[in-house]
């Protein structure tokens, strides 16, 4: 009686290996392509992003949340979320707190604490995004930058 050959010759092997690394690299492409296309929702920039609880920001601060690339401007009434990018060229403006406004160094444009125009080059005030106090909790949506051509109190969210 003739024994069955179970072993696998040289080429059958070198073919599932060949076959498994092809499989492998499509299925790391494929995720690669599927993350990059995901829509931006949360914790990042362009989605919503938490930015702390409301009693951390005193009254007349302005506090520079890194992560959503803007800045809590706490009034008595409410508070604003400004955009960190100059309305002239886009540059990154800073709040220098010696002199008590935006300051922007590319092209020297001034903003006060509500970000309007003090002095130009740059054509409006800074934008805000959207913002919303949830059970204290202050929550900012980066994805939808607001323009305007000119500040007002309904700009602000109440606190
Ligand atoms: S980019 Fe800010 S003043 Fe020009």
């Amino acid at each position: 009686m003739a024994e069955k050959n179970t072993k696998l010759s040289r080429r059958q092997f070198l073919g599932i290996a060949w076959g498994g690394s092809l499989s492998l690299l499509f299925a790391q492409g494929a995720i690669a392509f599927l993350k990059f296309i995901e829509p931006v929702t949360s914790g990042g920039f362009g989605g919503e992003i938490y930015a702390g609880k409301i009693e951390e920001f005193a009254i007349n601060s302005i506090n520079r949340v890194l992560k959503g690339r803007f800045y809590i401007s706490r009034a008595e009434e409410g508070i604003i979320a400004l955009w960190q990018k100059c309305p002239h060229l886009g540059c990154s403006v800073p709040w220098d707190e010696e002199e008590g406004q935006f300051h922007c160094s590319c092209h020297g444009s001034l903003f006060n604490e509500v970000g309007e125009v003090l002095s130009g080059p740059a054509p409006r005030p800074l934008d805000y995004f959207p913002s919303e106090i949830k059970e204290g909790e202050v929550w900012v949506d980066t994805g939808t930058p607001q323009q305007r051509s000119k500040h007002d109190s309904s700009h602000v969210t109440k606190v």
